[in-house]
């Protein structure tokens, strides 16, 4: 009997892209990044990084590319939140030409999955000649990142291979819950009860991709097939989930060629809601939290124009059946965990409407996985 098989397909364990295969490792990979490094009471974060490097610090800069720019945006939230520390998000391309005023009282934290975003690496550059503190957060430590910075939180994703970024953003989104957590220890900001009940929300997230996964892969695979003729898409989220918004519109865009734009949700009404009509779907983040009944009143003046609303949203909140014309029910959690939950159906809308689409999605046209000029 001859063993049929086909290297590319073993690679892949069976999927038929990278970036599937990247989609579904997401749980183990927040099991391995979350590993080792939740302690006790006493000291409930171990990123391994010395509590002088946080010591006396007035402000954080993060600065970033493409997803991981999302990411830093829901770390900005997370940190100041959970801290007080101010933070600020930056494009590393903007930076690099307008620095703000830097002082050793200044930490400035680089996010980069390839670890070698020269835009990111320059900017690092920049600000690290005016004295301030650097911190690294990737999943490549061996990366041009990794060697010359000596603070690197590895997120332990591990290598990606698709382009459009997915186990790297959702491992990035775990480092700075665990480094914000950090913070509000150090700074008394937070008890260490609701720091507890954080980590084990934490902890719990990989089963719940799992269910994610297992329940509405076929049902977005059918979905998908309504967008065939598609050529715009808006995605809309507040507060945490609004980062969320703009990664779903983003991988949408790079892979399927799409236009997609993200708002944040309160925003429509002044300007992007004259975009609205049947042709146009509405993709809205709606979870339980401080801003779910503003989302879904957002999403109902965009049904009032006709668009077709997709929520993700929990299945069974009446509120939300009553809104959307389809549900990508995300289990209810912590609001401030939600964003790690929200943007796994967002991944797989924009992987079957691409896969649906015969398109390389893997390699999509004119994007490399590591950009290194400026
Ligand atoms: C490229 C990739 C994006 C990525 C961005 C930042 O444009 O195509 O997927 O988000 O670079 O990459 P980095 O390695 O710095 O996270």
């Amino acid at each position: 009997r001859t063993l049929n098989w086909n290297p590319s397909l073993v690679e892949k364990r069976g999927f038929r892209h990278f970036m599937l295969k990247e989609i579904h490792e997401q749980p183990g990979v927040i099991r391995d990044s979350l590993e080792d490094r939740i302690g006790d009471r006493g000291s409930p974060v171990r990123l391994g990084l010395p509590t002088d490097l946080f010591a006396g610090l007035e402000r954080i800069y993060i600065i970033a590319c493409g997803t991981s720019w999302h990411a830093s945006l829901v770390g900005k939230y997370l940190i100041e939140s959970l801290s007080g520390l101010p933070t600020e998000v930056n494009y590393a391309s903007e930076f690099r030409y307008n620095l703000p005023p830097l002082s050793d009282r200044i930490l400035v934290i680089g996010v980069t999955q390839s670890g070698e975003t020269a835009d990111t690496i320059e900017a690092l550059k920049v600000a690290h000649q005016q004295g301030v503190r650097i911190l690294g957060i990737t999943n490549r430590p061996e990366s041009s990142l990794g060697q010359k910075y000596e603070h690197i939180i590895d997120t332990r994703a591990g290598l990606e291979i698709g382009v459009a970024a997915t186990k790297t953003f959702t491992s990035q989104l775990i480092a700075f819950y665990l480094l914000a957590l950090q913070l509000a220890h150090l700074r008394d900001t937070q008890t260490p009860e609701r720091i507890h009940e954080i980590l084990t929300g934490l902890q719990q997230l990989p089963t719940h991709i799992e269910n994610i996964l297992d329940t509405q892969e076929r049902y977005i695979t059918e979905l998908a097939r309504e967008f065939d003729a598609t050529r715009d898409f808006i995605f809309v989220g507040r507060g945490l989930n609004y980062p969320i918004a703009l990664e779903g519109a983003l991988k949408l865009k790079e892979i399927s060629y799409i236009h997609a734009e993200g708002y944040p949700a309160g925003e429509m009404k002044h300007g992007p809601i004259a975009l609205l009509d049947a042709a146009v779907p509405v993709v809205a983040i709606a979870v339980p939290g401080k801003v779910y009944e503003k989302v879904l009143s957002n999403a109902q003046e965009a049904k009032a124009r006709d668009a077709r609303l997709i929520g993700v949203a929990p299945l069974d909140d009446p509120a939300a059946v009553e809104t959307f014309d389809q549900i990508l029910p995300v289990p209810v959690v912590d609001e401030l965990l939600s964003p790690i939950l929200t943007v796994v159906p967002l991944q797989l809308l924009a992987y079957h409407i691409a896969a649906r689409r015969g398109l390389d999605v893997d390699q999509p046209r004119n994007l490399a996985k590591s950009v290194t000029v400026e």
